[in-house]
């Protein structure tokens, strides 16, 4: 993973028929080459191929939303983390609150998931973390972080396959975030964090931020020492919303044929 700031990914969710996620790729590949920073799209599984290939050579990257933590085998509605490589994916979110709060993923699956994704030869596994409401309003942020770091990231990861996303959980669609103030006080301690369970590696480590990050907000955001770009959901379904995060937090793209 290219570790040039800004490293921002757009979550689809669960969104994009077949036309639309065409719209999207196509909108994004006409922008140019990222030429600084590095842009990426997660669309649904359904559509994963399609988008990897409308965007193969485009130099934005192209992940899934999850996998199973398993190679194979009987696991009825599941993906497993070759099939994502197989579809022309190269990334793969984890750990998304989605996940952990609606569907009860734990850390240890998160972790084995990593694994699995890896083992597979995808080269970028995006972890996310993050707080609840209430976790952040008993000012328990930073040990829920330091839980779910120590619990989901395998402490021999390759740095430079790894990507984490603070995600506070009550700012995932609701138009809230953090302070820029507190946004940086967490990435700070996110960075010793990863210093601390990962070693010299943890230094190089790209740590988004995420949760209702919009063009209005991007540019103060980014700009966060720390903060080394954005995940996106909402906002990344629009491509000139989504172009605005990218060139607000730095980004740049080449002039198209260059
Ligand atoms: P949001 O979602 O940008 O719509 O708040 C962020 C995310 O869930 O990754």
């Amino acid at each position: 993973m290219p570790s040039r700031r800004p490293i921002v990914f757009g979550n689809w969710k669960m969104n994009g028929l077949g036309r639309d996620a065409r719209a999207l790729a196509d909108a994004l590949k006409g922008q140019g080459r990222p030429a600084e920073g590095t842009l990426g799209v997660f669309p649904p599984f359904t559509q994963l191929a399609a988008v990897a290939e409308r965007l193969a050579g485009s130099g934005i990257v192209v992940g899934a939303q999850d996998c199973h933590e398993a190679a194979k085998g009987a696991f009825t509605g599941s993906v497993c983390a070759s099939m994502i490589a197989d579809a022309g994916a190269t990334a793969v979110i984890l750990g998304h609150s989605e996940r952990r709060h609606g569907l009860g993923e734990t850390d240890a699956v998160v972790h084995a998931k990593a694994q699995a994704a890896l083992a597979a030869g995808l080269a970028t596994v995006v972890i996310c973390i993050g707080e609840t409401e209430a976790e952040y309003l008993d000012r328990r942020t930073l040990a829920v972080l330091d839980r779910q770091v120590e619990g989901s990231i395998p402490a021999g990861i390759d740095a430079k396959c790894l990507v984490v996303a603070y995600e506070p959980v009550w700012a995932i669609g609701t138009g809230r975030t953090p302070t820029i103030d507190e946004i940086g006080q967490v990435h700070a301690h996110l960075r010793r964090k990863l210093i601390g369970h990962l070693g010299e590696g943890g230094r190089s480590v790209p740590v988004q931020y995420g949760g209702s990050v919009k063009g209005a907000n991007a540019e103060a955001i980014l700009g966060v020492a720390d903060v080394d770009g954005a995940l996106v959901g909402g906002a990344s379904l629009d491509p000139a919303e989504f172009t605005k995060i990218f060139t607000a937090g730095g980004g740049r793209f080449a002039a198209p044929g260059s």
